[in-house]
């Protein structure tokens, strides 16, 4: 692996930053009314930010991977809610669509998607399978020249704003999850319902909701690869997805750190700024080696997947690492603020609500164990 970032990639994570600068003015109003970010998702496609590593045939940005996580510490140092809508589109849908779709699909959704016209989400949870994704319970009936898709999806980030719709369900259960599809599905096809938004701990700005399919008729040529693909699909991408979940964790955690890095420098106690008490020095310490080593973790699957090797095992071990991380240093954050972290202009509190939700979706810190271990194992 090359630790040295090229020109490029610093001139990527400088774009990033910039843009993370305008996040900071309503930042704390999102976050309190759970209002989605619609002007800065705009601005987001606009920057290029939203279709990072699709070709620019495409309408992407042809970037690689490790500019991904450079950007996503970034704009998640400030507002994860921002990164979430971000990462979803970028390595769920866009990637998925750009590497298993074929080129009538890629023409149909994949530019719109890159460019920001529209957002995308991925329909894998349910109420009754969440890590056992194997146990889906949505149905796609196969009619012939179409299937007919029934049933609920839960947790769906980007649930109202999304255009788009990935929609893993099963066909032939007798199969398992061999029987599973996954599906194109638009948000404005007739049975489809946009179910109640969720009132969350964190990540309080990106719009979460359960979507409803009744009797959806979605043609076959919108079914992504060979018919039992589904799982697959939702597989392959979910271990890119992690790298950007995990970068994401990453950003929370730094930002976190850096927030009280400067905080310890200003506030004084017994005589001296808190940084000269030994007591807060070990948690900076800490912390800060803590960062690192998840953003070794994070640029290390990245480089992996730019470079077309093997990167199950590194992205679960950069996602459970990076958002234990983010929990950790945040709490650690709050503690260092002493009664000034527990209120909310201070923006750690925030960033500690934030930093739970990395350890659960895709992939509770749980499944991602599950992945390493059978990976070590093997
Ligand atoms: N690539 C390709 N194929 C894979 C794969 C991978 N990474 N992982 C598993 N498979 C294949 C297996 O080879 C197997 O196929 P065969 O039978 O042909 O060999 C098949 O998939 C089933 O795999 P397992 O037997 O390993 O399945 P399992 O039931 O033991 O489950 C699991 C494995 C890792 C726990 C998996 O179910 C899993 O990842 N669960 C978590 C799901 C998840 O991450 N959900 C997140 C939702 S999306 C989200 O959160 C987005 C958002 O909004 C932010």
């Amino acid at each position: 692996m090359n630790f040295q970032l090229t020109e490029e990639h610093l001139m990527i994570r400088q774009a990033a930053r910039d843009f993370a600068q305008e996040l900071w003015k309503d930042v704390l109003e999102r976050d309190e009314k759970a209002k989605f970010p619609t002007d800065h998702v705009k601005k987001m496609g606009e920057l290029g930010f939203l279709g990072m590593m699709v070709d620019p045939k495409y309408g992407g940005g042809g970037m690689d991977a490790v500019s991904y996580v450079l950007a996503m510490e970034e704009i998640s140092k400030v507002d994860a809610s921002v990164s979430v809508i971000m990462s979803v589109n970028n390595s769920l849908v866009c990637w998925g669509l750009e590497t298993f779709a074929n080129e009538d699909q890629k023409q149909r959704y994949l530019t719109r998607l890159a460019t920001g016209e529209i957002i995308g989400a991925f329909c894998l949870s349910e109420p009754e399978a969440g890590s056992d994704a194997t146990s889906q319970r949505t149905t796609a009936e196969d009619k012939g020249d179409h299937y007919l898709l029934n049933g609920t999806k839960n947790w769906i980030t980007n649930g109202n704003s999304a255009g788009v719709y990935l929609v893993m369900a099963q066909t032939d259960v007798s199969l398992g999850h061999k029987g599973i599809n996954a599906l194109i599905v638009d948000k404005n096809w007739e049975g489809v319902t946009v179910g109640k938004k969720e009132d969350k701990m964190g990540i309080r700005s990106s719009d979460t909701h359960s979507i409803m399919f009744q009797d959806v008729k979605v043609p076959k040529e919108n079914r992504i690869g060979e018919e039992g693909f589904g799982f697959k699909f939702a597989m392959k991408t979910l271990e890119g997805g992690r790298i950007g979940i995990a970068s994401q964790a990453l950003g929370i955690a730094s930002g976190a750190y850096e927030l009280a890095l400067k905080y310890s420098k200003e506030r004084k106690a017994f005589g001296k700024e808190i940084s000269q008490h030994q007591a807060i020095q070990f948690k900076l310490a800490d912390m800060a080696t803590k960062v690192e080593a998840s953003r070794l973790l994070c640029l290390q699957a990245a480089w992996l997947k730019d470079n077309h090797k093997s990167y199950a095992l590194a992205s679960s071990m950069a996602k459970v690492f990076s958002s234990e991380t983010a929990m950790w240093v945040a709490t650690e954050a709050v503690q260092v603020h002493g009664g000034y972290g527990y209120v909310r202009e201070y923006h750690v509190e925030r960033m500690m609500r934030d930093a739970k939700i990395t350890q659960i979706y895709e992939g509770t810190s749980e499944v991602q164990r599950i992945v390493i271990s059978r990976n070590i194992l093997a």
